[in-house]
C-alpha cells in the first residue's frame, strides 16, 4: 500500500461512502442510564454540577425510567442518597431503604426495564467511605459482610443485577455466595474491577452526597499509573464469580478497557463518569466545543476501545440521536 497508488482519501468522500466505511456503531442496546434516588416526597432536585441531572423521590422516579425505557435504553443504574447516614452504613440493607424502595417501585410501575443496583457504603456512612471504618482505615473483611447483605437485600427487593463498586478484595466471592445462598443464583454481578481513584468522580460526590470526610479512597481504589494492577484485579473478580466486568472512569482508561477486551472473555462495562459528563457540559456551555459533536466521539472512542457496555449520563441524549 503506497501513495500513489493508494489514497485513503478515496473512500471518504462523501457521507454515504464514511458510512459504508464505519467500523463502529453505536447502539441504544449498549446504554445504561445512571439515576439518583433520594428520600422525601416530590423531590426533583437539580444536581449543579451535573446538567439535566437530578436528585429524585422515590415517587417521581417511576416517570423517569418510563422516559428511559421509551427512548429504548435497556436499563438504568440507581444510587440511593439516604435520609440518614451513620458510621455502620445501617441504611445500606434495610428493607425500607432508599434503594429497596426504588426497586419496588419501578418493578410495580415499569416493569420492563432492567434495575441495576450500586452496592456500596459510601453514600450510607457518615465518614463517606466505602466500607467500615476500623480506626481510621476502612476494614476489608467486616465490609464485605456488609456489601454481601447489601447486594441480597436488592435481589430481594427484585433487582436484576447488582453491581459493586466498593473495590474491597473478595467482594465479589462474598456477594456471590450470599445470593447463591438464597436461590440467587440467575442474578448476574457487573463488577467494577478495574476501579481508579479518579478526580472525574467529583460530580458524582456532590449528586449522591458521598464524598469522604477525611482523607481519599486511594487505599482501596486504583493507582491511575497502574494496568497490569487491572488486569490482576480482573482476573481475581472473574475467578470470585463476576459475570460482566467494569473499568470505570473510562476516557482516560481506554488503553485499560482494550487491554481488557483483549485478555478476558466476559462482557466488559465501561462507566463513563460523572466528570466525563460535566467536562463536555462545561465547556460545551462555555461555547468552547459543540456538545453534541463531542458526546459522540467521547461515546465511540469508548465502545471502539471494547466496551460492550457503556454507563453514561449521556445515555438518554445518545439515544434521542441514534435510537
Ligand atoms: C460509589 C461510586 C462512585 C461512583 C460510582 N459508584 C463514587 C466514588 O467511588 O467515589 C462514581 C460515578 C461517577 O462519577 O459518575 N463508590
Amino acid at each position: 500500500m503506497q501513495y500513489p497508488d493508494y489514497r485513503p482519501r478515496r473512500l471518504r468522500k462523501n457521507e454515504n461512502l464514511r458510512r459504508l466505511m464505519r467500523e463502529t456503531q453505536l447502539s441504544v442496546d449498549d446504554l445504561v442510564h445512571p439515576l439518583f434516588v433520594t428520600f422525601g416526597k416530590k423531590v426533583k432536585k437539580p444536581i449543579a454540577s451535573m446538567p439535566d441531572n437530578f436528585q429524585l423521590s422515590v415517587d417521581y422516579l417511576a416517570e423517569e425510567v418510563k422516559k428511559t425505557k421509551d427512548l429504548g435504553i435497556p436499563a438504568v443504574l440507581l444510587f440511593g442518597i439516604p435520609e440518614k447516614k451513620d458510621e455502620m452504613a445501617t441504611g445500606v440493607f434495610a428493607k425500607q431503604g432508599i434503594i429497596q424502595k426504588a426497586i419496588r417501585e419501578i418493578k410495580d410501575k415499569v416493569p420492563d426495564i432492567l434495575v441495576i443496583t450500586d452496592v456500596c457504603l459510601c453514600e450510607y456512612t457518615s465518614h463517606g467511605h466505602c466500607g467500615m471504618l476500623e480506626g481510621n482505615t476502612v476494614d476489608n473483611d467486616t465490609t464485605i459482610e456488609v456489601l454481601a447483605d447489601t447486594a441480597l437485600s436488592h435481589a430481594e427487593a427484585g433487582a436484576d443485577m447488582v453491581a459493586p463498586s466498593a473495590m474491597m478484595d473478595g467482594q465479589i466471592y462474598a456477594i456471590r455466595e450470599a445470593l447463591d445462598e438464597k436461590g440467587f443464583e440467575d442474578i448476574p454481578i457487573m463488577a467494577y474491577s478495574a476501579k481508579y481513584a479518579s478526580a472525574f468522580y467529583g460530580p458524582f460526590r456532590d449528586a449522591a452526597e458521598s464524598a469522604p470526610q477525611f482523607g481519599d479512597r486511594k487505599t482501596y481504589q486504583m493507582d491511575p499509573a497502574n494496568a497490569d494492577e487491572a488486569m490482576r484485579e480482573v482476573t481475581l473478580d472473574v475467578e470470585e464469580g463476576a459475570d460482566i466486568i467494569m473499568v470505570k472512569p473510562a476516557l482516560p482508561y481506554l488503553d485499560i478497557i482494550r487491554r481488557t477486551r483483549e485478555e478476558f472473555d466476559l462482557p466488559v462495562a465501561a462507566y463513563s463518569v460523572s466528570g466525563e459528563f460535566s467536562m463536555i457540559k462545561a465547556a460545551a456551555n462555555m461555547g468552547w466545543l459543540d456538545e453534541e459533536q463531542a458526546m459522540m466521539e467521547a461515546t465511540i472512542s469508548i465502545k471502539r476501545a471494547g466496551a460492550d457496555i457503556i454507563i453514561t449520563y449521556f445515555a438518554r441524549d445518545i439515544a434521542k440521536i441514534i435510537g
